[in-house]
């Protein structure tokens, strides 16, 4: 998927710069036309002779050529690219990307290219785990660029952890499947609900639950990387998308994610219904903040919310596909076709709340997906952002 493709490959000054020299033979390899960028500390671990022999294109690193005033421009160089990488991406180069500190070449680069930009992090383990890397990396992720997380063991100072660059084969695959997949829902309409919903008890109370949205805005990101139109109905979370052409509707209770998703169903070619949807809402609200007092304690009435998945259910019409989720404690199968059937669904995720990493808050998830014809898949325990690959690849093989 790559011949013909042009990667701008950034490298940044750190011990990892020896492994860039067989990334870039592994894009060469393929077809790609490669074109580096060193920061001037990057020069001191890996010679530009090397890259450049390897690219068969000089290697750009200062904004002109000394003896012949020549500039380089990083404007065009920006445009020219199909997908920007920068492997390794030291702590300090993943600071100035992050802030626009422009004081060298890969980072005018970065901040005039349009295209995709991967990010393969490489630094001693406890660079990697202080909380200005977590904030920097996490402000890269909200301007859409994707972070390949460095790989656990030996570093450089002999102590044991994460903060490895990511294997060449492994980053020339994320390149490789990025450019095979982005077209794959190109013309499609994603409908995704996400997050809890809170249901008000008075003006300060609610009664909510423990859904952070993660998954349900991985499954957003992974469908928008492959081209689709995505619009999330989403609960009160504290997460954003991140990716940039993800629409977000914010709704609280499940009454307005039920009026958002019946404005949106009509218009989508499938719908993921990923929230956690509270069943019940107090019958009332009360007006004003319910006061302690020294007598009883208040009676709060319930009664029962819309099945926000149930109701597109009956609406759906032919090709439209609606996925559900099912999170269970016991008798699992049963109640995923259960819900399968009574919803209409075209498929249902299952997670146990018995799998250890599986459900609310964490960053990993284990599933199992059950589709109406009587497929049932289970996929072992990964990442999120990865259950949500396994789900869109279920969702285009119906
Ligand atoms: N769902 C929904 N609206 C609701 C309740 C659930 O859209 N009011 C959706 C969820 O987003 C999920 C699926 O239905 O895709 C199953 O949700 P779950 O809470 O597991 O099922 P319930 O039908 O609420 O059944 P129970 O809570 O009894 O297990």
């Amino acid at each position: 998927m790559l011949k013909g493709k042009h990667i701008i490959l950034g490298i940044s000054g750190g011990i990892a710069a020896y492994k860039s020299a067989s990334l870039l033979r592994l894009f060469i390899k393929a077809g790609a036309e490669v074109q580096v960028v060193m920061t001037p500390s990057g020069k001191e671990f890996i010679t530009p002779v090397t890259l450049s022999a390897l690219s068969g294109k000089p290697v750009v690193s200062e904004f002109f050529t000394a003896n012949t005033g020549e500039w380089h421009s990083h404007v065009d160089l920006g445009l020219w690219a199909d997908a920007m990488v920068i492997a390794p991406a030291t702590a300090s180069t993943i600071a100035k990307m992050a802030n626009g500190v422009a004081d060298n070449m890969l980072i005018t680069t970065y901040l005039s290219a349009k295209a995709p930009v991967f990010v393969a992090p490489a630094m001693d383990l406890d660079m990697f785990a202080h909380p200005t890397t977590t904030r920097n990396l996490n402000l890269l992720r909200s301007y859409g660029n994707t972070i390949i997380e460095p790989a656990s063991g030996e570093l450089a100072s002999h102590l044991v952890g994460k903060g490895r660059m990511e294997e060449p084969e492994n980053i020339f695959k994320v390149l490789d499947d990025f450019f095979s997949r982005r077209d794959e829902l190109k013309g499609k309409n994603l409908l995704v609900t996400a997050g809890p919903t809170y249901e008000k008890i008075d003006p300060v109370r609610f009664i909510g639950n423990y859904s952070t949205g993660k998954m349900g805005y991985a499954i957003a990101d992974e469908a928008a990387s492959r081209g689709a139109e995505v619009v999330i109905v989403s609960g009160p979370v504290d997460i954003a998308p991140s990716h940039p052409s993800v629409k977000v509707v914010k709704v609280e209770s499940a009454r307005e994610m039920l009026a958002a998703c019946e404005e949106e169903f009509p218009s989508v070619d499938c719908a993921v219904m990923c929230a956690a949807v509270a069943d019940y809402a107090p019958a009332e609200c009360a007006e004003s903040k319910i006061k302690r007092e020294d007598s009883e304690p208040p009676v709060i009435h319930l009664v029962k919310n819309p099945d926000i998945a149930k109701a597109l259910g009956q609406k759906k019409r032919d090709g439209q596909k609606l996925i559900g989720f099912a999170l269970e404690t016991d008798h699992e199968f049963d109640n995923a076709m259960k819900k399968l059937r009574s919803k209409n669904l075209d498929m249902i995720v299952l997670n146990s709340l018995r799998d250890k990493g599986a459900g609310f808050g964490t960053d990993t998830n284990k599933i199992t997906i059950f589709t109406a014809d009587g497929k049932e898949t289970a996929f072992a325990l990964k990442s999120k952002r990865e259950v949500a690959a396994d789900i869109i690849d279920s969702i285009i093989n119906l």
